[in-house]
């Protein structure tokens, strides 16, 4: 029996049985019968989860893209592998097959060869959606480079800290990119950065909007000079299966960006396993997944899972609302879209439009449609499955997060009945647990608690890059021995997941992780302000936004108020992104803290929910008075 692809309720729950009975027997099986190896494992897995020692197909050999791309060559060679679709509707689209993917990738890969990039070493990868983006992240695992995809739209301290945490050598760019109408100038955001990153010795930059640049001789070379007499033909490093293959930064609730690091062997079979069963993917699919490549789900579920199915994967440059609401519809309609996974925010926006831009289009080849990122509450659910699923296709509520590496809690396709705002079932090999405050395992149904995950698998992240204690002590200390993933979960009485939201001081903003305490930071910066806490409230569109509660020093200057709002949205654009901007600050004159100095959270949460009652226990508040003013000037 074959327990790579799952065909009935039946057989998930056996397939789930076994995987956490025989969890070596059952991933081994699927890593054997499905992947091209130089060499297998010794054993399937050696952890322990206490010290976050993670290790699984040991001292297996294999390069991820020989599996993504040269094994399909025989059978699907002139089958398209991408199809990008540009910003601009009048531009044409592009097919490129496995064949041609093989071609591009191996160049790519001899030029970073000739750029002098050796296996291990560190490559930022800043560039907009489009297909050099895929083949330059595949031709770094094909070299055995680590790639840091950063999203390109952090501004450019985002990027110079994430550069120099991992000592990139190379930065890849473009010259500018594209979105909707407006033209973003990412050489000179790079340019900036890199000011600050002794460890850059060459910037790689891809022609893509043909703007003036400023070009520096010793650092910068152009893309297309660099591969112009490079071989279409490259001999894929041998990787360890334990191998760093990227790393990936996620905001943790401290300040620094956590670099997330996943290795090779476990993360290519559960991508491949996951993407199998939780698209319900069939061989003349077209498949598309809305996310960026900088995000964990554009490394997972656009680029990596599809490819290793030997899938077509859609690649959108340009933004949902250019050049008007219908412009996602009107992609699926024509490359007769099979699967689409997108966010719950994209929904809720196009949601809140006339229906006429979706009901317009011809849908019908959707199979499969998907949402991940944050809760995708009732109101969106049911928007997308009567308007875009057509109560049809499935709505596959996906829970995952990028220290998992891929899916965890899903309904499967056709397989598993779905509820609204519930993630449903763990994958194979996946076994969660509630905890409650006292570190006990919560039985039964209707109960909430710590969402932890019992037993390792397979596409786990094995460390924070150059921090393994900040490791331990994220993920496995509170619960010692389990993985605890940050978010609370209610678990029904047919065992069915609800995520309840993050029980950290991390805020998902639009699907994007936003940490606090990192905009504390930046706004902290500025000469006028004394102390400040954000906390999230939740919006109609964006999930969360975020609320500042913000104190000023006396200084007398800086009584616009209005002036100082837009200052401190400014600094935190620079420092972070746009994407961290504050919707609503309120001035006050002191915060509510704990005898101990701690400000209490808790609290301004509520009141930025407009709740002034369930405070909990306040016992330990030392200024209750200010509570009280602060719930008077709410904005
Ligand atoms: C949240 C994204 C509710 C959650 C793949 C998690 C969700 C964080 C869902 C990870 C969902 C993700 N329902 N909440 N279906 N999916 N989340 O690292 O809080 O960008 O911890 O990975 O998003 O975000 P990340």
């Amino acid at each position: 029996m074959s327990y790579y692809k799952i065909e009935s309720l039946e057989e998930y729950f056996k397939h789930y049985k076994k995987s956490i009975r025989e969890p070596r027997k059952f991933w081994g099986k699927i890593a054997e019968e499905n992947f091209t190896w130089y060499q297998t494992w010794e054993k399937v897995m050696d952890v322990n989860l206490i010290d976050a020692d993670i290790k699984w197909f040991t001292n297996a050999k294999l390069n991820i893209t020989k599996n993504c791309i040269d094994r399909h060559l025989n059978k699907r060679g002139d089958k398209n592998a991408l199809i990008f679709e540009p910003n601009n509707p009048e531009e044409e689209t592009q097919y490129i097959t496995y064949n041609q993917l093989y071609e591009r990738v191996c160049q790519a890969a001899n030029g970073l060869k000739k750029l002098g990039v050796e296996k291990g070493d560190r490559v930022c990868i800043y560039l907009p959606m489009i297909p050099e983006l895929a083949i330059l992240t595949l031709a770094c695992a094909r070299i055995g480079a680590i790639h840091s995809v950063v999203f390109a739209g952090f501004s450019s301290a985002a990027l110079a800290s994430r550069i120099v945490d991992c000592d990139t050598k190379l930065v890849i760019t473009s010259d500018g990119s594209y979105r909707g109408e407006k033209q973003v100038p990412l050489k000179s955001i790079v340019d900036e950065a890199v000011k600050q990153c002794p460890s850059v010795q060459k910037v790689m930059v891809v022609k893509r909007t043909n703007i003036d640049i400023a070009w520096n001789e010793t650092l910068d070379v152009w893309f297309e000079d660099v591969i112009a007499n490079c071989s279409k033909n490259n001999n894929p490093e041998v990787m360890d299966a334990e191998d760093v293959l990227f790393i990936l930064y996620t905001s943790g609730s401290t300040g620094k960006p956590k670099g997330m690091v996943h290795t090779t062997a476990g993360y290519m079979v559960y991508a491949a396993y996951s993407f199998a069963n939780i698209f319900d993917y069939k061989e003349d699919d077209i498949y598309w997944c809305t996310a960026d490549i900088g995000w964990i789900t554009g490394h997972t579920y656009l680029l990596y899972g599809p490819l290793l199915n030997g899938a077509t994967t859609v690649m959108y440059e340009g933004i949902p609302t250019y050049p008007d609401f219908g412009r996602l519809w009107q992609i699926v309609e024509k490359l007769k879209v099979t699967q689409f996974y997108t966010a719950p925010t994209l929904i809720r926006s196009l949601a809140k439009e006339s229906t006429s831009w979706v009901d317009s289009r011809d849908l019908s080849s959707l199979k499969v449609i998907a949402s991940v990122g944050e809760p995708l509450n009732e109101e969106a659910w049911h928007w997308y499955n009567n308007h875009v699923g057509k109560k049809k296709s499935p709505v596959i509520d996906s829970w995952w997060q990028t220290e998992t590496g891929g899916i965890m809690l899903t309904p499967l396709p056709f397989i598993t009945p779905t509820k609204p705002t519930y993630v449903t079932l763990p994958m194979p090999g996946i076994y969660p647990v509630l905890m409650d405050e006292r570190n006990n395992e919560i039985e039964g149904s209707q109960v909430v608690g710590s969402l932890c995950i019992k037993y390792p698998w397979p596409s786990m992240a094995r460390t924070i890059w150059n921090d393994h204690k900040r490791f331990k002590e994220t993920y496995f200390s509170e619960f010692p021995g389990k993985y605890f993933s940050g978010d609370g979960a209610l678990r029904d009485e047919v065992g069915y997941y609800r995520i309840t939201g993050r029980v950290d001081d991390v805020v998902i903003v639009s699907g994007h992780n936003l940490g606090t305490a990192p905009i504390e930071d930046a706004i902290n910066e500025h000469p006028a302000i004394a102390e400040s806490a954000i906390v999230g409230y939740p919006h109609e569109i964006k999930g969360n936004a975020l609320y500042g509660f913000i104190t000023i020093k006396e200084t007398g200057e800086y009584r616009d108020r209005n002036n100082l709002m837009k200052e401190i949205n400014q600094q935190i654009a620079n420092s972070i992104g746009p994407i961290a901007k504050l919707d609503k600050i309120q001035f006050v004159n002191g915060l509510p803290k704990t005898r101990s100095g701690k400000i209490m959270r808790r609290i301004l949460r509520k009141i930025a929910e407009g709740d002034f009652e369930n405070y909990g226990d306040i016992s330990t508040l030392l200024n209750p008075e200010i509570v009280i003013e602060i719930e008077k000037g709410k904005v």
